[in-house]
């Protein structure tokens, strides 16, 4: 196991951010941490990187106890959620920052010609680094002057440059758009298959978790909800919490079940289908979204692709006979349901 987190508990006076956690993260693995905010998922990154301590628990890297080793003793690298650059130093300095400092521990050596085999090597290691986050053009620039994509892809670098058995980033696409997140999560993950380094990402986005990610990590108020591939946790909820933060979720007859997962007919075909009205059609694309209101007065969200909605031939104000599919991932609704993100 690279990253095992024993029994962490981290207190801010009174409140208690992480309770008892425990994961293992096997080697090589890119894992997502995901969860709603103030769940306690930049607070556990910190003690996985030595930036913070717990006050209970252990964290071992790669079969070492880490717990009392300081950030820099334990070969991680790190990318935060609001990162710094070196805002003066070209990309090329950002990138070769932590090389020069581990060269010769940020002295100059005395003899010239060290000097020169260390600044050779740096420089190659620099421009494969750049290579591989698709930034060699804008080697001499300054960080101001490249997107906020390439800014991240830069601080990816950074954090690589220093071959870390561990890295870890915090939604290192927080604060870009859609198209360019939805770019970085394809290159990260492309990225990590070719570098392999075990790396944990957190994210609160469910697609990022979902698309990128090797394994899941949900965590809730300081707690693990549950681990799992994605598929499994996406088919394989165990509780209504990760359910709703997976996707979306509507309640028929007690059961919480996804609005695509539901079998909507205009005759009562199944047995223990509930009756209703549809109260609403909405058309998004693709996509039909029907609001069902049933005779004990739950409202029911059905989703179907336009070509099925005519099939059924759905319209407001007819009756309809709703049961989820044979093979639908449920969760019995609790009374009142937690909330999800
Ligand atoms: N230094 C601190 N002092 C007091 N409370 C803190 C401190 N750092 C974090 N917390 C609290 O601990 C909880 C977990 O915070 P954390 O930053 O780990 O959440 P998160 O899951 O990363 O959330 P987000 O998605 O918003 O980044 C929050 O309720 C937060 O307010
Ligand atoms: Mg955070």
């Amino acid at each position: 196991m690279s990253i095992e987190v024993r029994g962490i508990t981290k207190r801010f006076g009174d409140f208690v951010a992480l309770d008892d956690f425990n994961v293992l993260l096997p080697s090589g693995q890119l894992t997502a941490l995901l969860g709603p905010s103030g769940g306690g998922k930049s607070t556990l990154l910190r003690i996985i990187a030595g930036l913070d301590r717990a006050d209970a628990g252990s964290v071992s890297i790669e079969g070492v106890d880490a717990t009392g080793l300081p950030a820099q003793k334990r070969d991680v690298g790190f990318v935060f959620q609001h990162y710094a650059v070196f805002k003066h130093l070209t990309v090329a300095k950002n990138v070769a920052f932590g090389l020069e400092i581990r060269a010769h521990g940020g002295l100059r050596p005395p003899w010239a010609a060290q000097r020169r085999a260390d600044r050779a090597r740096i420089d190659r290691r620099v421009a494969e680094l750049l290579e591989l986050v698709h930034l060699s053009q804008f080697a001499d620039r300054l960080p101001s002057q490249l997107s906020g994509g390439q800014r991240q892809r830069m601080a990816l670098a950074r954090a690589l440059a220093v071959e870390p058995k561990v890295l870890l980033l915090d939604e290192p696409f927080g604060a870009l758009d859609a198209k360019v997140r939805k770019e970085l999560r394809e290159w990260l993950r492309r990225l990590h298959d070719e570098v392999h380094v075990t790396t944990v990402f957190v994210t609160h986005d469910q697609e990022e978790a979902l698309e990128v990610a090797d394994e899941i990590v949900v965590i809730n108020d300081g707690r693990v909800e549950q681990i799992g591939t994605p598929d499994r946790l996406y088919d394989e909820p165990a509780n209504d919490f990760v359910m709703g933060f997976l996707g979306d979720v509507t309640r028929v007859n007690g059961q919480l079940v996804r609005p695509h997962d539901i079998d909507i007919s205009r005759v009562p075909l199944l047995a223990g289908a509930v009756e209703g009205t549809v109260a609403r059609l909405l058309r998004v694309g693709f996509e039909v979204r029907a609001t069902v209101l049933t005779d004990d007065g739950e409202e029911v969200l059905v989703q179907l692709t336009r070509t099925h909605a005519r099939a059924v031939g759905l319209e407001e104000g007819v009756t309809v006979w709703l049961t989820p599919v044979t093979g639908a991932a449920t969760v019995p609704a609790l009374p009142s349901m937690r909330s999800a993100g």
